[in-house]
């Protein structure tokens, strides 16, 4: 089955690290009948798997760093080919700067989509931030995410499929500084690349994720 243009949407989710990026698009991916293609889930993967993709992006993670573009772009580029047959995708994490905006553009413009219909900013304060990534645990086996803030006895296993939990490395303190410095300089002109273009809204990312989900499945159900 091929999709018309209007069936299909290309979302692509904005926001500092903690915004709830992953969380949401969880969500709205599985109520909009989407695809949910995380960048930072893929790098992940491959430096669990210790492949070489792996071993040549764990660095640039551990630190805090971006990947650099050319190995980002082509790995999205090439999973966004294989979209399948859902109403649309959701990037998580990507563009996450001009360059990669550009490339995405690019892309898209040469196939049958032509462009990204909206971009989501999931706007939330720099404090919550901090205290979300501190208090972050993900399951090994199923990548859900628990927030524990030490004030409940010791961290047990993940109540879905009884996994370990971990916290990520670099939700360090001091790597989570470090991403915030990289968000403020290169993805938040990223905002202002889709604002200019009128595909940008505005989600407030702070109370109940439901709430949050409610909002963005209707800024994207508005969107054109
Ligand atoms: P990536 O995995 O994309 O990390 P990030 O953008 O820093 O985002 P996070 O996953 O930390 O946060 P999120 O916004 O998804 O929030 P979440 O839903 O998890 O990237 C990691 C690294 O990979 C980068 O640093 C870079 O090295 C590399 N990389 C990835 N993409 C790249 C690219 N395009 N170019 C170059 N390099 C790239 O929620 C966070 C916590 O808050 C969770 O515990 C969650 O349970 C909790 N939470 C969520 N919503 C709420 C709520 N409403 N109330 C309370 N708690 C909440």
């Amino acid at each position: 089955m091929s999709l018309a243009k209007t069936d299909f949407k290309i979302v692509v989710f904005l926001g500092a690290p903690g915004a709830g990026k992953g969380t949401q698009a969880a969500g709205v991916a599985q109520e909009m009948h989407m695809t949910h293609l995380s960048s930072g889930d893929l790098f992940r993967q491959a430096v669990e798997r210790g492949d070489e993709l792996g071993m040549k992006v764990k660095s640039f993670m551990e630190r805090g760093a971006l990947v650099p573009d050319e190995i980002t772009i082509q790995m999205v580029l090439e999973r966004l080919e294989q979209r399948g047959e859902q109403r649309g995708i959701i990037l998580d994490g990507f563009p996450r700067n001009l360059a990669q905006a550009e490339s995405l553009d690019k892309a898209l413009s040469a196939g049958p989509y032509e462009n990204v219909d909206v971009a989501v900013y999931i706007s939330v304060e720099q404090p919550e931030l901090i205290k979300r990534l501190s208090s972050r645990w993900l399951c090994r086996q199923c990548q859900t995410p628990y927030n524990y803030d030490g004030s409940k006895g010791a961290v047990s296993a993940c109540a879905k499929c009884g996994g370990e939990l971990y916290q990520r490395p670099d939700d360090a303190m001091e790597t989570v500084l470090k991403r915030l410095e990289v968000y403020f300089r290169d993805t938040v002109p990223v905002i202002e690349y889709y604002k200019q273009r009128g595909t940008l809204a505005e989600v407030d990312g702070g109370g109940d994720v439901e709430d949050i989900t409610a909002r963005i499945v209707k800024a994207i159900g508005d969107s054109k």
